[in-house]
């Protein structure tokens, strides 16, 4: 991407969301948001995918030393959503189990971080409009369900100045910063696209049942997390014939969500994130080039490994680990 001589954070932003943003107003669980004849189950729908999706980004933005999300003057609107699910109808009890997207964008620097609640921050800029398209289909059961459209209020135009203030400050003039925030948005808008577009969402479990079954199958379609043992030994498999460059995979102590960090970057992460007690290396994989879906694959391979522990399966645990050390040795380059 080219920027000109003066960039302005927002501009380079919202253009490099563009194309991406069409592409998820048109995915079949979002389009009757902008419906005039939306159903209300249509709209309860809309909202647990939009909550599987800003419940795990949230936990992770809003981690205390997270520094960019500490600063940005934006909220986060999980919150919101479930109140609207509750107010669709759903009974408290049912909120835990809902769906939830386990293949976030890594987002590794302050930057990224910033670029993704632009998105998140962006979808209530877009939220009046919606609730003015949808509220002939609801009737009063969309009354009852606007917290998360209807985040702001009257305050709505002055609450995304302030964020256009603050992208402006911290970000306007500075090239690689920029980038590294589009990169961030585009990355997350990238995440959304292929978590409302899995076919785990609204199906059944029986359907569900019937999905892919290895973990690289899963990763593709954006399956959520749970996998085989076998599965994720062959995504290790995978990692160690197919990637170039090492990597480490992370798990954030505090809300439990992974990241792969490529070798050189990890004490700058963990220096950035200025808690590196809240981080440990579980995994240490060899060889992977890009975040692409060889280092998310590792993710997944630790995130069972963990997962086994946490269930006591120590022997199953074991098997995934030493699969997993057995990649460290290997420098394909
Ligand atoms: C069918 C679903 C959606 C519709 C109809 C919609 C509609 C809109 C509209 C009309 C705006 C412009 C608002 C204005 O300038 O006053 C907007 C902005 C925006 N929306 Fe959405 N939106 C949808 C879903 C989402 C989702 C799911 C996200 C991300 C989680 C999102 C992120 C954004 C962002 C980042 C902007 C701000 C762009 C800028 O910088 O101006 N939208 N949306």
């Amino acid at each position: 991407m080219t920027l000109g001589l003066a960039p302005k954070a927002i501009d380079a932003l919202r253009a490099a969301v563009h194309d991406l943003h069409e592409a998820v107003e048109q995915l079949p669980i979002m389009k009757p948001l902008s419906r005039g004849d939306i159903t209300p189950s249509e709209y309860l729908t809309a909202l647990k995918a939009l909550y599987g999706f800003y419940r795990p980004m949230e936990r992770f933005l809003f981690t205390a030393g997270m520094p960019a999300a500490c600063t940005m003057p934006v909220k986060p609107k999980s919150d919101a959503l479930k109140q609207d699910i509750l107010g669709m109808g759903v009974e408290a009890g049912e909120i835990p189990a809902l769906p939830m997207c386990g293949n976030l964008p890594p987002l590794l620097t302050p930057n990224e971080r910033v670029g993704a609640l632009y998105v998140l921050e962006g979808a209530t800029l877009g939220g009046r409009t919606i609730l003015r398209r949808i509220a002939s289909g609801l009737g009063a059961s969309a009354g009852m369900a606007t917290s998360f459209h209807g985040f702001h209020g009257d305050q709505l135009g002055p609450s995304w100045r302030r964020v256009q203030e603050y992208l402006g400050h911290r970000l306007d003039g500075d090239h690689a910063g920029i980038l590294e925030a589009v990169g961030g948005a585009k990355a997350t808008f990238e995440a959304l696209s292929m978590w409302l577009a899995s076919p785990r969402l609204g199906s059944s479990s029986e359907e569900a049942d019937s999905l892919p079954n290895t973990l690289l199958d899963r990763l593709r379609c954006g399956a959520p997390l749970a996998c085989s043992i076998e599965a994720a030994a062959e995504a290790i498999e995978h990692v160690r014939n197919v990637a170039k460059g090492n990597v480490y995979v992370v798990k954030n102590s505090v809300d439990g969500s992974f990241c792969g960090i490529p070798q050189g970057e990890l004490d700058a992460f963990i220096h950035q994130c200025s808690i590196s007690g809240s981080f440990s290396p579980v995994c240490f994989l060899g060889q992977v080039h890009r975040m692409t879906d060889y280092v998310r694959a590792g993710v997944f391979a630790a995130w069972t490994y963990v997962d086994l522990l946490e269930r006591g399966l120590y022997d199953k645990a074991e098997d995934i680990r030493s699969a997993v050390l057995r990649c460290q040795p290997e420098r394909l380059q």
